[in-house]
């Protein structure tokens, strides 16, 4: 199987719709990646790492050597999906010229398909600069969480009138300087449907509609390894349970001393 590319993802909208959604994945670990890779179109290396592998409060602080080893670990776990990397809080946003010199150091270090970038009109020359130079680009807004100390918190966006326009007018710029791409999160499903019929790029939905043109979610936040996670996350397994039951077996075994048992100790052979 040869590696997803980006137009062959594009190729996928067709006049507007797709007929099969796109799937897509958070990946952070080689493991991982090797494990979600055969099932996705897409695997994105997000700074929600920041959150999920690192305890940090938000993906404020998450940083461009982060994303650089975790993107380089994806990649070499996977030989199917094509590999996204988030370009973190601060990489970007001064000029086109920063973003330039943040995604490239991406792209070369880890060799990863393309990176992906909050904002919506605010963005569309950085992203138009990185795609006139060889740089996918993919675009994220609704809920943009590197913007939670100007939003106020995680909750839904698009609830007003003013705030549906300006989300739809994001999206159609974005994909008008040439984003090959947008996920959208966290918004009303009503604008989520409008946004998908209003560009011709694929629209990745988290917190969305099922009527996008493919979806997200943070691999373990699916999983279950997350106490807290947002209305619009579905639990496909329960890990943090099975952890905790093994863990505490191993514990239980290695008090008693019943672990660990002949199989498992090196004897001299017979
Ligand atoms: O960082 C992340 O995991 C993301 C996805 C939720 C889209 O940006
Ligand atoms: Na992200």
């Amino acid at each position: 199987m040869k590696r997803l590319t980006v137009p062959a993802i594009q190729r996928r909208k067709f006049e507007g719709k797709t007929e099969e959604p796109l799937v897509m994945l958070t990946a952070y670990t080689a493991r991982q990646a090797q494990i979600l890779d055969p099932h996705c179109d897409m695997l994105l290396v997000g700074d929600s790492l920041g959150q999920v592998i690192y305890g940090l409060p938000s993906t404020l602080a998450v940083t461009l050597d982060m994303m650089i080893a975790h993107g380089a670990a994806v990649v070499r776990g996977s030989y199917h999906s094509l590999v996204l990397v988030d370009m973190p809080f601060g990489s970007y946003e001064a000029s086109p010229q920063v973003a330039f010199a943040s995604a490239s150091r991406v792209m070369a270090e880890t060799g990863c398909a393309g990176v992906k970038l909050e904002g919506g009109q605010a963005m569309a020359e950085t992203i138009a600069f990185l795609a006139a130079r060889g740089i996918p680009v993919m675009a994220h807004v609704g809920l943009t969480p590197q913007a939670v100390n100007a939003l106020g918190g995680y909750g839904a966006r698009g609830k007003s009138q003013q705030e549906h326009a300006k989300i739809l007018g994001d999206a159609r710029a974005v994909a008008e300087a040439g984003a090959f791409a947008l996920v959208l999160e966290g918004v009303m499903e009503e604008l989520a449907v409008a946004v998908t019929e209003s560009v011709d790029i694929p629209v990745i939905g988290i917190g969305a509609s099922a009527r996008c043109d493919g979806q997200v979610l943070v691999t373990e936040d699916m999983l279950g390894m997350f106490d807290r996670v947002p209305r619009f996350v579905k639990r496909y397994e329960n890990i943090a349970e099975t952890i905790d039951g093994a863990a505490a077996r191993y514990a239980a075994e290695v008090r008693d001393r019943s672990f660990p048992t002949e199989d498992q100790v090196y004897r001299p052979k017979k």
